[in-house]
């Protein structure tokens, strides 16, 4: 993959993952003892703007959620660098690590089992202030209800326990925990994939009011495109541990570069603004264990040639701020 993309510490850089890998080890079926390596982020480059939102989308294994804790370091990559705020955090440990985490944070899909059961709601809210030594006992009492009240919740759901609030109040717990430190960074993972349709337009709107009001940035990451055009300012598309397309969310939506992106946004209805053509993305996504050679993409694309399971496409600039990874765009 070409370094295209990257611009480290450039002025609007908050976040500059570089060449990342990162493989498990994984039994090779339920019965065989054999392990083989699943290459669930395999040759990234992405960078997070700050104050901006990017968001990532793809179909389910395809590595968002592993590249998403890699960007926050909750997971150390293989290879590459992870740049934040000019500084590269790749191999930070110890007492910086945990100073830098104060400024990256992340919202989990399911509220419920990132919230502990046995904390009362505002020591939950203010544990960060607590480890931090910025605000113990009366004061963390009276902040976490200010800030339970900033979310949506009231300053009396702080005695409370997170089993006695719905879905979507959780997840209001869930972000007003992550952003009590006011982060410069949030890696918000599915962060409505688990509410009901009614509830997921009140948090979007909630994490892009509090995004104005604090000046964060949000590594978005969510399999629905149209929760990502909701959210994105930029927006990259992931296969199979790669990005395949990038570039500003306004223009990827209305003229989608890449195969699969144009197949992914054909199956989603009244999407995009132009008339939209129909491309069946036939087959499974084939297994991170064993990608296929070439151009991950050659068993599910329509516009697949001999030379795409031959040559892997790099991702190069196809227009103007605009990249792609595919032989036959730009
Ligand atoms: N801790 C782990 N051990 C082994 N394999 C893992 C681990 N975490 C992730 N994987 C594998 O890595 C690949 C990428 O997983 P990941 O959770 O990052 O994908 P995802 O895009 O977030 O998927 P989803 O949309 O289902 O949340 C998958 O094949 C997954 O099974
Ligand atoms: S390189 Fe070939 S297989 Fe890959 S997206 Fe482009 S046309 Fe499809
Ligand atoms: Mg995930």
């Amino acid at each position: 993959m070409s370094g295209g993309i990257r611009r480290p510490d450039a002025g609007g850089t908050l976040l500059a993952l570089s060449n990342v890998y990162k493989a498990f080890p994984a039994r090779k079926s339920f019965f065989s003892a054999e392990v083989v390596s699943v290459r669930a982020v395999d040759g990234v480059s992405i960078d997070v703007p700050r104050g901006k939102t990017l968001g990532l989308v793809g179909e389910s294994g395809c590595g968002k959620t592993t590249l998403g804790r890699i960007a926050i370091r909750l997971l150390a990559p293989d290879a590459g660098t992870i740049r934040f705020e000019g500084l590269d955090i790749t191999h930070l440990s110890g007492e910086a690590l945990r100073l830098t985490r104060r400024r990256m944070q992340i919202i989990f899909q399911d509220p419920y089992s990132s919230l502990n059961p046995r904390m009362r709601v505002r020591d939950i809210v203010g544990e960060g202030w607590h480890v931090h030594g910025i605000a113990r006992g009366k004061e963390l009492r009276e902040r976490a209800e200010r800030l339970l009240v900033r979310v949506g919740l009231t300053a009396e759901a702080g005695g409370k326990y997170a089993h006695e609030f719905s879905g979507g109040q959780r997840q209001r717990i869930g972000i007003a925990r992550a952003i009590a430190l006011s982060p410069k960074l949030v890696v918000a993972d599915e962060p409505v994939s688990a509410l009901d349709v009614s509830v997921q337009a009140q948090i979007l709107n909630l994490l892009k009011d509090l995004q104005e009001e604090y000046g964060m940035a949000y590594l978005f990451v969510s399999h629905d495109l149209r929760v990502i055009r909701h959210m994105s300012d930029q927006v990259a598309v992931m296969y199979l541990g790669k990005i395949m397309e990038h570039g500003p969310s306004a223009e990827l939506f209305r003229e989608p570069l890449h195969p699969y992106t144009r197949s992914l946004l054909s199956a989603v209805p009244m999407l995009g603004n132009a008339p939209q053509e129909r491309i069946v993305l036939s087959g499974e996504i084939p297994s991170p264990t064993a990608p296929p050679p070439g151009c991950r993409f050659h068993t599910r694309c329509f516009m697949a040639q001999p030379v795409c399971a031959e040559v892997c496409p790099l991702l190069r600039e196809a227009a103007p701020g605009r990249f792609a990874s595919c032989h036959f765009v730009g």
